[in-house]
C-alpha cells in the first residue's frame, strides 16, 4: 500500500515537468520532410523534394525562402552551418560562416584605455562580417544538388513577388525593432513601414538580387553588381568590408565532429562552432549517470546535466575559436578521461561554484534570432542546417537597394579576453579577431543514428542556449521516450558556467524542484528568459515513417508527404 501511494506520488512528481507540455505528435510523413522556422520555407522545400530534387537541392531551397519569409534570422547577408548524412551512411559538413573583414584587427572593439566600447560589436557597422550564405548554398548545389539551380530559385523567387504574410510574431518583432532599424537606415527604409498581422510584405528588390543570382551564380554576389553595389552600401555606413573581403569568401568543408552516446552516434558540427565539442563532453560526462531513472526535469536530472554543462562551456571559453587560426585539442577535450577526472569534483549534494561572477550581471532577452531547419528526404538523406545574422535583422543594418539584412557576426568574437559578449558568453585569445578568421559559434546542427541507422535530425537556434536546447531535446527522445513534438514541447533549462546561474523556462518547472536546488546552493533565473531554444527537428519512427517536432514557440512548421 506504501509502496503503491509512494509510486503514485513519484508518477505524479516525475509527471509535473511535462504538465505544460502538450501531449501531442507532430507531423508523420511517409518519405519527406522539412521542418523549419516559417510554413512558407517548408514547404518551398518539401516541393522541391516532390519534382525530385533531394535534401541537398531542398536545403538550398529552404535556406534561401527563409531568407525572403523570414527575416528575422534567415538571410543572405549572414551565415551558418550545415551537417548531412546521405542515405549510403556518408557524412559531412559545409562551414559558411561569416568572416571578419580583411581590415579587422583585434583589439577593434576597444577604447584607448583597452575597455570593450559598447556597442561597437553589435550595432555599428563593424559588427558586420564577411557573409557567407550565397556561398554556402552554391558549394553544396555543386557537389550534390541534383536539380538545377534556376529551378530551386523558382519557387523562392514567386514567393519573394508574391510576399509573405505577417504572424503576429513578426508584427511584435518588427514593431520591438524598428526604432533601431531607422536608426541604422533612416526613414525611407523598407522596414521604417508599420507592418500588422495579415498584412502581406512583398519583397520585389530582393526577388531582384535572388534573379541575379540565379543567372550569374556565386560570382554575382561576390564579384559582380550585387557585390559592388553592397561594398558601396557598406563603406557609405563605415564598414570596412571591400571588393577583396567578398572575392576572397569561400565557404568551407569541414569535417563533421562525431561520437557515441550509449548506442547513439551523435554527428554535428565542428569548430568554428562549439556545438559539437561542447556537446560531446557533455554527453560523454553525463553518460555514467541513470537519467531516465532520475526522472525527466527532475533536480537530480538537472543537477547532473547542469555540472556537465558548466565543465563544458569553461573549457569552450578558453580553447575554442577558428581551427584555421588556432590549434584546437579536440582528442584531449573529448577523452574518456579527461571528462571523467572532470566530473569527479561534482557530487549530487552540492552545487559546484563557477566563480565570483554572481547573477544579475548578464540579462538575457528572448533569444531565438538564429533560425535551424532539418530535412529528411525520399532517398533517406538528411540535412541538418543553422542559420544566422546573430541578433534580430542581425545589424539591423538594411540595403534597401538589394533587399536584406547585414549580420553582426563579430560581437561572436571574444572582443576581450573575459569580457561577455551579447549571449554572456566569455572567450579567450583562441576567438580573438584577426583578419579573415571565423568568429566562434554555438550553432549546433545535429544527426543522431542508432544502431547504424539514421535516427533524428535537429537543431535550434538561441545563441549559447542552442548547445543545451539541442542536448534536451536527444535526452527528452532517447532517455525520457518522449516523441519528437513532445521532446520539442517539453520545457529546457539552461547553464554556461558563466554567469553562474541555471536559466529555466519559465512557470513550468515544479516549484519544489527550485527548492531542492537552491538548498544545494545553485543560483536560479526563472524570470529572463521566456524561451529556451526553438527547436525543429525530425524523428525516424520504428516503423520507418517519420515525424517533425516544430517548435511551438515560433511559427515554426513541418510540412512533408
Ligand atoms: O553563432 C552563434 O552562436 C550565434 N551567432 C547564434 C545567434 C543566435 O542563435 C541568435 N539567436 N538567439
Amino acid at each position: 500500500m506504501k509502496k503503491a501511494s509512494i509510486l503514485i506520488l513519484f508518477v505524479c512528481l516525475n509527471s509535473f515537468s511535462q504538465t505544460n507540455t502538450a501531449k501531442t505528435t507532430g507531423l508523420i510523413s511517409d518519405k519527406a520532410m522539412v521542418v523549419s522556422a516559417r510554413e512558407e520555407a517548408s514547404k518551398i522545400g518539401t516541393e522541391i523534394m516532390q519534382k525530385g530534387g533531394n535534401a541537398f537541392d531542398a536545403m538550398v531551397a529552404t535556406e534561401l525562402a527563409l531568407a525572403v519569409a523570414y527575416p528575422y534570422a534567415g538571410n543572405l547577408g549572414g551565415g551558418g552551418f550545415m551537417v548531412f548524412r546521405k542515405a549510403n551512411g556518408e557524412i559531412g559538413s559545409l562551414d559558411y560562416r561569416e568572416k571578419a573583414p580583411l581590415a579587422a584587427s583585434k583589439n577593434m572593439f576597444l577604447d584607448k584605455d583597452g575597455k570593450v566600447i559598447k556597442g561597437k560589436s553589435t550595432e555599428s557597422p563593424l559588427a558586420i562580417g564577411v557573409p557567407g550564405t550565397i556561398a554556402g548554398v552554391f558549394a553544396i548545389h555543386d557537389k550534390y544538388g541534383s536539380i538545377p539551380m534556376s529551378e530551386i530559385l523558382k519557387p523562392v523567387i514567386a514567393l519573394a513577388e508574391k510576399g509573405v504574410i505577417v504572424t503576429q510574431r513578426q508584427e511584435k518583432r518588427l514593431n520591438d525593432y524598428r526604432a533601431a532599424i531607422i536608426k541604422a537606415n533612416g526613414e525611407n527604409t523598407k522596414f521604417a513601414a508599420i507592418y500588422k498581422q495579415n498584412d502581406t510584405i512583398k519583397y520585389p528588390i530582393l526577388a531582384e538580387t535572388l534573379k541575379r543570382i540565379a543567372k550569374n551564380g556565386k560570382n554575382e554576389f561576390y564579384k559582380g553588381q550585387t557585390a559592388k553595389t553592397l561594398v558601396k552600401y557598406l563603406q557609405g555606413k563605415g564598414s570596412i568590408i571591400t571588393m577583396d573581403d567578398l572575392a576572397k569568401y569561400e565557404a568551407k568543408w569541414r569535417t563533421p565532429l562525431s561520437f557515441k552516446y550509449k548506442d547513439l552516434k551523435v554527428i554535428s558540427m565542428s569548430p568554428p562552432s562549439s556545438g559539437g565539442i561542447c556537446l560531446a563532453q557533455i554527453f560523454k560526462m553525463i553518460e555514467p549517470y541513470d537519467l531516465s531513472k532520475m526522472g525527466h526535469n527532475s533536480d537530480e536530472s538537472i543537477q547532473v546535466i547542469v555540472e556537465a554543462e558548466r565543465r563544458a562551456y569553461a573549457d569552450r571559453s578558453y580553447f575554442l575559436g577558428d581551427p584555421d587560426f588556432v590549434k584546437i585539442p579536440l582528442k584531449g577535450l573529448m577523452a574518456d578521461d579527461y571528462l571523467k577526472q572532470r566530473m569527479s569534483s561534482f557530487n549530487l549534494d552540492k552545487a559546484t561554484l563557477s566563480s565570483e561572477i554572481k547573477e544579475g550581471k548578464v540579462t538575457y532577452n528572448e533569444s531565438t534570432e538564429t533560425t535551424h531547419y532539418s530535412i529528411v528526404d525520399q532517398f533517406g538523406n538528411a540535412i541538418a542546417a543553422t542559420t544566422t545574422l546573430n541578433d534580430g535583422y542581425g545589424s539591423k543594418y538594411y540595403c534597401d537597394e538589394l533587399g536584406f539584412f547585414l549580420n553582426n557576426e563579430m560581437d561572436d568574437f571574444s572582443s576581450k579576453p573575459g569580457e561577455p559578449n551579447m549571449f554572456g558568453l566569455v572567450g579567450n585569445e583562441a576567438n580573438s579577431i584577426a583578419p579573415q578568421k571565423r568568429m566562434l559559434s554555438s550553432m549546433t546542427p545535429t544527426i543522431v543514428e542508432k544502431d547504424g541507422k539514421l535516427f533524428m535530425v535537429v537543431g535550434s537556434p538561441g545563441g549559447s542556449t542552442i548547445i543545451t536546447s539541442v542536448l534536451q531535446t536527444i535526452l527528452n527522445v532517447y532517455e525520457y521516450n518522449l516523441g519528437m513534438q513532445e521532446a520539442v514541447n517539453a520545457s529546457r533549462f539552461h547553464h554556461q558556467w558563466l554567469p553562474d546561474v541555471i536559466t529555466f523556462e519559465p512557470n513550468t518547472f515544479d516549484t519544489n524542484t527550485f527548492e531542492k536546488l537552491k538548498s544545494k546552493g545553485y543560483i536560479i533565473n526563472e524570470k529572463t528568459t521566456p524561451v529556451i531554444g526553438k527547436v525543429d527537428a525530425i524523428l525516424i519512427l520504428p516503423d520507418g515513417k517519420i515525424e517533425g517536432g516544430a517548435d511551438y514557440r515560433g511559427d515554426d512548421k513541418a510540412v512533408g508527404f
